[in-house]
């Protein structure tokens, strides 16, 4: 019997740059991954040798580890292609067929797909005996609006134990990510001033350089709300934002996070204007597969409050974008400052493209002024070579740790439903409203209402803006 991973959606951008380098990864240090083989469904008419070969230059181009062909090699034979409509509800008993033909069992079955497919297969997969045993990965949106998600969550649990539905969000895999809860609760000089008292304001930024790409069709029905906020960006925020939990593992991790999250100030049509803007880049809609008169959003700024005695009144500011001026993901502490010539002294947590720390702080002019002047501790650990090539990278760690069964770094179902509910309710006050979908510049850092709804509240977005 032997250990397998299907992919869904293997002919797909996200297998090819993200889900088989990882692989390979484990591959060549013998990670969890190593003891898999991959049997990739897709709908073109591949064998598994043109498909391996297709493979090979997306493995090289993306894999973190020095690519090396004897390795590809050795890894590629365990790639196997089936050729397979997954929307084919017939189509599944060939698949069981194969699994048994080959005496593949222990299944993950990972849908990199659309998630209109997701129930699909999900119901395919009903069909096949092995199956329900298994694992099954979801990749974001998880569904395309609350109801949706909902209903599917439903059907999915129907199926699979809910233990064994691991929802990714591969942002909680990243390295500075994990870190986050390291930097703040084992530094007591952080720790006790994460609050109200000594926190003026917090920034979390996603910025993009590129467009849609060749997702098109994807995300012109997404939008950066759900494409980006509502999973990636309020995880962020409900780890910096929550209490102490009872561990750092599981359920007790979840829990806190969701209390964050239940916690977040609702809009209203009053307030919604000083809590949202949203963008769109300019030429988005000359993009091939967007609509001619697309209202999606390809940029959104808010302002979030946690309604909690740690965080009352103290703005948490989100804001992500594509096709602006820079890639830059970073989260910052902007603590208050009490004395009239000092600066604020600011904690940044730089998740990519560089991975460090960076404090910023004042001290005395050398020599004889008095003068109070910044200056800043900036740890770059991405220059660390050596950490560079033994980290491993987000979908590797999270693919580990499902092979493992540990659950405490993928998204809860109850967090998905409270952030569906929070950012869905956002854009329809938004909609009803009738406020704008702003233009912006490509290559700049967004729309100007974004650096607005800052500065009303004597804010400015930390960094390197134009
Ligand atoms: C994905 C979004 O989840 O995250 C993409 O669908 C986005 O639109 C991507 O580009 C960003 O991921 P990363 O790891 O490059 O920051």
């Amino acid at each position: 019997m032997k250990k397998t991973i299907t992919i869904f959606g293997g002919t797909g951008d996200l297998t090819f740059r993200k889900l088989l380098p990882a692989m390979y990864n484990m591959h060549v240090t013998g990670g969890e991954g190593a003891g898999y083989d991959i049997v990739i469904i897709g709908r073109r008419d591949y064998t598994s040798g043109e498909y391996r070969q297709i493979a090979r230059d997306w493995v090289k181009q993306f894999s973190r580890l020095p690519f090396t062909e004897e390795k590809y090699k050795d890894f590629s034979e365990k790639i196997e292609y089936y050729r397979m409509d997954f929307s084919d509800p017939a189509a599944y008993e060939g698949l069981e067929n194969y699994y048994k033909e080959r005496g593949l069992s222990e299944h993950i079955f990972y849908f990199a797909v659309a998630p209109r497919f997701f129930s699909t297969i999900a119901e395919g997969l009903d069909g096949i005996h092995e199956a329900g045993k298994g694992k099954v990965i979801l990749e974001k949106p998880f569904g395309e609006d609350l109801e949706s998600a909902k209903e599917l969550s439903r059907r999915l649990e129907e199926i699979f134990a809910p233990d064994r539905i691991y929802r990714i969000d591969h942002y909680l895999g990243k390295e500075m990510v994990r870190n986050m809860q390291i930097i703040r609760f084992t530094n007591p000089v952080f720790a006790n001033n994460w609050n109200r008292d000594a926190v003026s304001c917090i920034q979390i930024s996603a910025m993009e350089d590129v467009g849609v790409e060749n997702r098109a069709g994807y995300y012109d029905t997404s939008g950066a709300m759900k494409d980006m906020v509502q999973n990636h960006l309020l995880q962020i925020l409900s780890i910096v934002a929550m209490e102490r939990p009872a561990s750092f593992k599981g359920e007790d991790l979840h829990e806190e996070q969701l209390k964050v999250l239940k916690a977040l100030r609702p809009a209203s049509g009053e307030t919604i204007r000083d809590m949202l803007v949203l963008g769109q880049y300019e030429g988005y809609r000359e993009e091939k597969g967007v609509k001619p008169d697309s209202t999606t959003e390809t940029y959104a700024a808010l302002r979030l409050f946690v309604d909690n005695e740690r965080w009352q009144d103290v703005p948490f500011y989100i804001r992500t974008g594509k096709k602006l001026g820079r890639r830059e993901m970073e989260v910052a502490v902007i603590f208050r400052q009490t004395e009239e010539n000092g600066e604020n002294n600011v904690l940044l947590i730089k998740i990519q493209p560089m991975e460090g720390v960076y404090f910023q702080f004042n001290i005395k002019r050398p020599g004889e002024s008095e003068e109070v002047i910044q200056t800043k501790m900036d740890f770059c650990q991405s220059c660390v070579v050596e950490n560079r090539i033994n980290t491993p990278e987000a979908y590797e760690r999270l693919l580990g740790a499902c092979m493992r069964g540990e659950r405490s770094w993928f998204s809860q179902w109850d967090q998905i439903e409270a952030g569906w509910r929070y950012v869905s309710g956002m854009k329809r006050i938004y909609q009803e409203e009738n406020l704008p979908i702003v233009t912006y510049a490509q290559g700049t850092s967004g729309p100007e209402a974004a650096d607005q709804m800052l500065n009303t509240m004597g804010h400015s977005w930390f960094g390197q803006d134009d």
